[in-house]
């Protein structure tokens, strides 16, 4: 007896050792991946036609996100590393009999194989197009005095941005509203587009935050903090490597995990037995921190640069307002097809998901409950959608604002319910004063001016030094 007990102890310390984790048997994975989320874990589910007391939707404006696509070309490139570092993650295991993985995650590891070319780099999923599909039809039986009419080209505007992926977006969300090849009218993308890409066009953005140093130093100082570097060594170790490995294979390992997932949200990914749940959680923080720094409220020029969509909202529902219902000159659906930048410097402009702190390399732990988590504000296919109801108690008009399809409870509303005239009051400013001017003035790139003129300075003194010496 005391033999068997001791022999079963001793087989479940070898296991403790040997594997500290089996994702393959996880029940409740960890699935906010940031900005490559999938859109299928985040939004609300379906429900009911939306019914206010005395009021009846008449406009629907909407700015989403392409859905689910693949990665650019650099990342597809990169992530043709992996199967030789899934080749040494094997072998450290069964080689060197060094590593944590559970035999099912080292199972599903060798029977992985890279399936993204080159050739398809920020192409849309098959998975991206069903974002789109069934969000619109969720929407449609949501607004079915909007949404579910036969279409005209007077009542529904679709704009995307100049590539295929919000292309093929707004094809996808045109089929879950009025099915396939239904004649919708696309106009072609605007070129320099100021609308939904105003960053883009925006000079003292693309010099100043766009890729600078200064909008990474957040997320470097937390790769060099002490929670990132112990994720470095404990994931190391896990996969059975004698050296730390570099935070370019992390990503490489995270990319995989995530795009794995978005493409086959039924499959587990092997690539993300790789991380321990909290150490998920650490690179969906890694990965805020950036996102609040380039597109976020980690920057005023962010905020500013998300008043053309604001302005836009407020314009459109502010004519609504003014119409006759019976002869409608303004659409009863306005559709943006952009991306994550452009949702989240709108939702920077108006005040939506915004921390009392702002996001830094040491409040990790202070910030665990954050507004600002790209999970929820910015997967594929986020979305935020505003409906202007007409109603004949009360205020005359009213607004209410979701997010992934989730209700925005917006501060001064009734859960999510707001005055139209409290909504405009708020950001009637913000659109009357929309200027995209400072994109072009006191840039950085002045600085180039102000040297020269040092220079000039310095050898005028320079000329009058010698001249004093040698003549
Ligand atoms: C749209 O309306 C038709 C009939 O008018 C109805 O059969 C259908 O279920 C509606 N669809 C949604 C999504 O509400
Ligand atoms: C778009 O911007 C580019 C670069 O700023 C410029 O060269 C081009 O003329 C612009 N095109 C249009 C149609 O405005
Ligand atoms: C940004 O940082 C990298 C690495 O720290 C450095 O090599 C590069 O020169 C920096 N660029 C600028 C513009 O400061
Ligand atoms: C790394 O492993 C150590 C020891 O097992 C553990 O205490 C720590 O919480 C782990 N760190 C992370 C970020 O998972």
């Amino acid at each position: 007896m005391i033999y068997v007990l001791c022999a079963i102890l001793f087989a479940s310390m070898v296991t403790c050792y040997d594997q500290d984790y089996c994702f393959a048997s996880e029940e409740n994975p960890y699935l906010m991946y940031g900005t490559k989320t999938a859109y299928e874990f985040v939004h609300e589910k379906p429900r009911n036609p939306e019914a206010v007391p005395y009021c009846r939707p008449v406009q629907f404006w909407m700015l989403t996100r392409h859905g689910t696509r693949f990665p650019e070309k650099k990342a597809i490139y990169s992530m043709q590393h992996l199967p030789d570092l899934r080749d040494q993650i094997i072998n450290n295991h069964e080689r060197r009999r060094k590593g944590r993985l559970c035999s099912e995650d080292l199972e599903n590891l060798r029977k992985w194989t890279l399936s993204v070319f080159q050739n398809q780099a920020k192409e849309l999923a098959n998975q991206g197009y069903d974002d789109l599909k069934f969000m619109a039809r969720r929407f449609k039986s949501q607004f079915p005095t909007l949404l579910n009419q036969t279409y005209s080209q007077d009542l529904y505007e679709f704009r995307f941005t100049d590539s295929e992926r919000t292309k093929a977006s707004a094809i996808a969300f045109a089929e879950g509203l009025f099915g396939r090849s239904s004649g919708i009218y696309f106009p072609a993308a605007v070129k320099n587009d100021t609308l939904l890409k105003a960053y883009d066009n925006c000079p003292k953005w693309k010099e100043e935050v766009g890729n600078t140093n200064k909008t990474l130093e957040e997320k470097h100082l937390f790769q060099m903090g002490p929670q990132m570097q112990a994720l470095l060594q404990n994931v190391s170790e896990r996969l059975g490597f004698g050296y730390k490995l570099t935070f370019v294979q992390l990503d490489e390992m995270y990319d995989m995990c995530r795009f794995d997932k978005a493409w086959n949200v039924r499959n587990i990914s092997p690539w993300c037995a790789v991380f321990s749940k909290e150490e998920l959680h650490l690179m969906e923080y890694r990965e805020d921190l950036e996102y609040y720094y380039r597109t976020g409220y980690g920057n005023e020029i962010n905020v500013k640069l998300g008043c053309p969509t604001v302005k836009d909202l407020i314009n459109r529902f502010s004519q609504m307002e003014n119409q006759n219902l019976h002869d409608r000159i303004q659409p009863a659906g306005i559709f943006y097809f952009s991306h994550s930048a452009a949702l989240h410097m709108t939702l920077a402009r108006l005040g939506i998901a915004k921390d009392r702190e702002h996001l830094t390399h040491n409040n990790y732990n202070t910030m665990k409950s954050r507004e600002w988590r790209t999970s929820k504000i910015g997967p594929f296919a986020s979305n935020l959608a505003a409906v202007l109801f007409k109603c004949d108690e009360g205020d005359r008009h009213r607004v209410i604002f979701y997010l992934g399809e989730h209700l925005v409870r917006f501060d001064g509303c009734n859960v999510g319910l707001c005055s139209w005239s409290y909504i405009k009051d708020k950001f009637s400013n913000i659109a009357e004063d929309c200027n995209l001017d400072f994109c072009y003035k006191d840039r950085s790139g002045t600085q180039q001016h102000l040297s020269i003129s040092w220079l000039t300075v310095a050898a005028f003194v320079f000329t009058a030094f010698c001249r004093q010496t040698f003549i």
